[in-house]
């Protein structure tokens, strides 16, 4: 976790962060994630007229790395229209959960943590292979 740079990790979520498309809610987030390839994805919130049907921050980099053929993720931040750390919402937790590289680590509003300790006892596609 040391040789992680997240001060350049939280550099391109900010950058993503500004791109945001947040006219509703007017809340942008920005997330950017250390893949295993070595690239640093980022993505922002995309908002729909149809409210429920907006994409999360999470959902446009999870996208993005897929894209990027990036691999796994590595260490990964969010921040919203401040530039404040901002913890992913449950459902994104269970996006990241899926391209989560083992011991995958989040910059949590309480420190550092594992996406395990952000998702306990999370249900993943070892579940849908042992049953
Ligand atoms: N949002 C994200 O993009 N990611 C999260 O993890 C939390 C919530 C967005 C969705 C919506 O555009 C705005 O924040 C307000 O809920």
């Amino acid at each position: 976790m040391n040789d992680i740079n997240w001060d350049a990790l939280r550099q391109a979520a900010n950058a993503a962060m500004a791109k945001a498309y947040v006219p509703y809610s007017k809340f942008p987030v920005g997330v950017a994630a250390l893949t295993t390839s070595g690239q640093i994805i980022s993505g922002c919130n995309v908002e729909n007229a149809s409210y429920g049907l907006t994409l999360c921050a999470e959902c446009s980099l999870v996208s993005a790395a897929t894209m990027a053929e990036a691999g796994k993720l590595v260490a990964f931040t969010c921040v919203d229209g401040s530039g404040n750390i901002l913890m992913p919402c449950g459902r994104c937790r269970q996006l990241l959960f899926e391209h989560a590289a083992p011991g995958m680590v989040l910059e949590t509003v309480s420190g550092f943590k594992t996406i395990q300790e952000v998702l306990p006892d999370a249900f993943g596609p070892s579940d849908l292979e042992t049953r």
